[in-house]
């Protein structure tokens, strides 16, 4: 059965049919779904009963993933799922919740604020791959907000203004936005800044969008309260409605976004419940920008 397209909104976002993510794709269904991505920049795959192999294996045919192995603030023998794995669940290694004070749920908590993945990173992730494998009735939604139709309606002043600029990102200043300022040394050490473009242009369809993320923390080369007073209305800007698809999780659902045209964010919900939800991460191939020589650090 050949590939189906389903957009879910105005502007982007797609429903795959027609796929079992539970095979092994032929190369032309890749490629299919390489399209849709580059297109829609986020695409469902509805009842994809998939195991973690299965996950590992699908997201494999986009490129290396991500090791979330030495970022955030998981050791090694903390994981609860294969290391490729980030594990945004509410849950231990035994499977039970985090009460609500766990160091580890607190730090999570930086999933509700808007951000692409991995743009703390020099080379920031490609893809991500979210499979919900017990999701919640109630909220616990994930927006997807369109960087690249947010950039479209800027005035061209501002996208003169913000061509050449380069931000520098960190989870230490997304977490201490939160107030979650309880981090070692060593975890400091892991989180230290990185710097991105502000602008994007898209490899492949060749859009411009606005690379936004919560871990920004400074424009380069400006006052830092000028720079995130601008920052802030800039995401204000993007993250209008008109810009954002809501998506209502159902179980076994998959969310394959696009983290150079999109941000995305978790929504409230109750706690106490289970929400256990698994992402593979395709990483990028190269940095927006050239980082500061850690010589210099
Ligand atoms: C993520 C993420 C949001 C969610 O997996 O990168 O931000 O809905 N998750 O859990
Ligand atoms: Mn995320």
């Amino acid at each position: 059965m050949a590939l189906t397209v389903r957009p879910l909104h105005d502007l982007f976002a797609a429903e795959i049919g027609g796929v079992d993510l539970t095979r092994a794709l032929a190369v032309e269904e890749v490629s299919a779904i390489e399209a849709a991505i580059a297109e829609h920049a986020v695409l469902v795959f509805r009842d994809q009963r998939i195991t973690d192999e299965q996950q590992l294996e699908f997201s494999r045919g986009f490129g290396d993933l991500e090791e979330t192995r030495g970022t955030g603030i998981s050791k090694p023998g903390e994981l609860r799922l294969h290391p490729a794995f980030a594990d945004v669940s509410n849950l231990d290694t035994d499977n039970t919740v985090l009460p609500r004070d766990n160091r580890r749920r607190l730090y999570g908590l930086g999933n509700m604020l808007w951000h692409s993945d991995s743009s703390f990173k020099a080379v920031p992730a490609k893809y991500s791959l979210l499979s919900g494998r017990i999701v919640v009735d109630e909220g616990g939604e994930t927006e997807f907000a369109d960087m690249r139709a947010a950039y479209d309606d800027l005035d061209d002043e501002t996208k003169a203004e913000i061509a050449d600029l380069v931000c520098e990102h960190s989870l230490i200043h997304s977490r201490e936005s939160l107030g979650f300022d309880d981090l070692t040394d060593a975890e400091r050490a892991t989180m230290r800044p990185v710097r991105q473009v502000l602008t994007r242009t898209h490899p492949v369809s060749g859009r411009k969008s606005i690379y936004l993320a919560s871990h920004i923390g400074k424009i380069i080369g400006w006052p830092v309260p000028e720079g995130r007073a601008f920052i802030r209305d800039l995401t204000e800007h993007a993250t209008q409605r008109r810009f954002v698809y809501a998506h209502k999780w159902r179980p076994f659902d998959l969310v394959m976004w696009d983290n150079r045209a999109t941000m995305h964010r978790v929504r409230r919900f109750d706690s106490t419940k289970v929400r256990d939800m698994r992402r593979t991460t395709v990483a990028g191939t190269a940095p927006t920008v050239a980082q500061e020589s850690m010589a210099a650090e």
